[in-house]
């Protein structure tokens, strides 16, 4: 994604690979329906989102009352915590977890519980170890971010099936529409067996909303009633409600999105190796990439125009984290970073 940075003004414009965002950028359907509603924006937004939710609630194969919205998934995160765990209680997560959860745990006053990566994934019989009388609330990312791993869908569900009632599974799925066919699963057949269970998905990534702030989670209808009851009331706008109702009926983009990201995250991983740098293979729109000294190539990378993600927050000072761009995108991170490599020494 090409943007002029704030500091820079708008003669200068940088290549954004720092957040995951979608590099075709919007999908031309929202656009239109964001045009569209745009007259109604003096009134407020539909507080229970009824259009988007039966469509979803259509997509998903569960009633409209299994159904959360969000100002993005974030939210939905925010409000498990808020709903499952009292101040001083437990939430579980992974080493390398995605941000926000620790983000969460602190607004909820709880104690988090950061459970040691294994192969820079989840492991979950430490998990399952780690759940005790004071847990409230476990965070699993499939894929994860920063690592892009995946959790084979048996071992994901032994796990659910596992924790023991009360502890409430928050399984965060921001990046499944990347998953390749042999590798999806039916999570929301796991939805309606379980009653702890919270599936989160955003519109941010592969259906490219992100500067919109929309997401969903789909539990059933009793946490779902807690989780909404905790919303704030008017927390997702007319303009992403309507983008979000677009995009979900665009197949055509989400198949482009699919294709763009696969080759892409191809190309990073080729060029990657090609550098001699070691990379986790990524089942997300974003690849793990050891540089070394990460600080020095991200500003090396930075004087060349280029922003990418430095992990050293989640304990990967070595590492850089690289979204999938367009392919001149990655093309030119890739030169870009060879550059920078060969200048370091
Ligand atoms: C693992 C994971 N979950 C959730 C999110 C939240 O995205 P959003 O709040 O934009 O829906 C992200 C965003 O980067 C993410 O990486």
């Amino acid at each position: 994604m090409i943007s002029p940075p704030a500091s820079q003004g708008a003669a200068a414009s940088m290549l954004l690979l720092a957040s995951n965002e979608n590099p075709l950028g919007m999908p031309e359907s929202a656009r239109r329906a964001v045009a569209a509603c745009l007259g109604d924006a003096g009134c407020y937004p539909d507080a229970n989102g009824t259009a988007l939710k039966q469509a979803l609630a259509e997509r998903l194969g569960l009633g409209a009352d299994w159904l959360t919205l969000g100002s993005g998934s974030s939210e939905i995160l925010e409000l498990a915590a808020q709903v499952c765990v009292e101040p001083g209680q437990k939430i579980v997560y992974s080493e390398y977890g995605f941000i926000v959860y620790g983000q969460a745990a602190a607004h909820a006053r709880a104690q988090a519980v950061v459970v040691p990566a294994r192969d820079f994934g989840h492991d979950l019989g430490a998990m399952r170890a780690a759940i005790d009388g004071a847990t409230r609330l476990v965070f699993i990312a499939n894929p994860n971010n920063p690592t892009g791993t995946l959790l084979a869908p048996a071992d994901l569900l032994a796990f659910i099936e596992a924790v023991p009632a009360g502890v409430a599974v928050l399984l965060d799925e921001a990046y499944t529409e990347y998953l390749a066919p042999a590798q999806r699963y039916d999570s929301m057949a796991w939805v309606r067996r379980f009653p702890h269970l919270i599936v989160a998905r955003t519109f941010s990534k592969a259906y490219g909303l992100a500067g919109l702030r929309i997401g969903y989670g789909a539990a059933q209808p009793a946490l779902t009633a807690r989780l909404n009851a905790r919303r704030p009331r008017f927390n997702v706008s007319t303009p992403a409600q309507a983008a979000a109702r677009a995009a979900l009926a665009d197949a055509d983009w989400l198949a482009r999105s699919y294709d763009v990201n696969t080759a892409g995250r191809s190309q990073l991983e080729a060029g990657f190796r090609s550098l001699g740098l070691h990379c986790v293979p990524s089942h997300g729109n974003f690849v793990l990439v050891r540089v070394g000294d990460a600080p020095a190539v991200h500003a090396a990378l930075l004087a060349r125009g280029i922003e990418v993600s430095r992990v050293d927050p989640y304990g990967l000072p070595q590492w850089l984290r690289v979204s999938v761009g367009l392919p001149e995108h990655n093309s030119q991170l890739l030169d870009a970073l060879g550059q920078a490599l060969a200048a370091a020494g």
